[in-house]
């Protein structure tokens, strides 16, 4: 039996990342073979093509680039991780996906989105999710994120994270239009993440169990 392909997505700031290995370690502890992955990234070609998507300074990626560069990335996570581990039945757990592209390339940068729902079909083979966790949070929170991490000198700001508050807030107002979309009726779980971890970590957890 194929196994079943969940998707975390939001703006920044929303703890994808900590929800999402929540989330794994739980499906684990029910006895589930869980591949954790994450875009751009998930492969060590996929890896690369992350390390130069957040390339800085005068050669940085046009915005058109850019985005060829996330699908890149895209079609190469699907063939060689996401593929494989669904069909010999393992869960996937990825952070960021098809609707990244859309909520920042399509409703942050202004490229149309029906070309690029096109170009991202042809980057994943037309796998879509089983369910898409959307951690919404209020662009402040983003903002307060953002600054923190910048100023611990973590992994260098992308260009994503220097863009303006405007910019954000048309990618968190994207994630929610798609969210609400009839195509997308069904997939989408949207989680308030500004509330108490405990409660955030339940309600994931609850719209899992609806593809067990
Ligand atoms: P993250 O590690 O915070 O998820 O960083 C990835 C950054 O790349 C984030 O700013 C969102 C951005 N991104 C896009 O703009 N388009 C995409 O398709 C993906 C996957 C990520």
């Amino acid at each position: 039996m194929r196994g079943r392909f969940i998707t975390f997505e939001g703006p920044e700031g929303g703890g994808k990342s900590t929800h999402a290995a929540i989330l794994a370690a739980s499906l684990r502890s029910r006895g589930m073979e869980v591949v954790e992955t994450r875009e751009p990234g998930g492969t060590p070609l996929a890896e690369r093509l992350r390390a130069l998507v957040r390339e800085n300074g005068g050669d940085a990626p046009s915005p058109a680039a850019e985005t060829l560069i996330f699908l890149a990335a895209r079609a190469q996570n699907v063939a060689r991780a996401v593929r494989p581990a669904l069909e010999r039945g393992a869960w996937v757990v990825c952070d960021r996906f098809s609707d990244s592209t859309l909520a920042y390339q399509g409703f942050g940068r202004g490229f149309d989105i029906a070309a690029l729902a096109r170009m991202d079909a042809f980057a994943t083979g037309g796998l879509a999710p089983d369910l898409t966790i959307l951690l919404d949070v209020p662009p402040e929170v983003s903002a307060a994120r953002i600054a923190s991490r910048q100023s611990r000198g973590g992994e260098a700001a992308d260009r994503m994270e220097l863009a303006g508050a405007e910019f954000h807030r048309a990618v968190r107002e994207g994630f929610l239009k798609l969210a609400a979309m009839p195509e997308n009726a069904g997939r989408f779980a949207v989680v308030d993440s500004s509330r108490p971890q405990a409660e955030v970590e339940a309600e994931i957890a609850a719209a899992a169990a609806r593809l067990f």
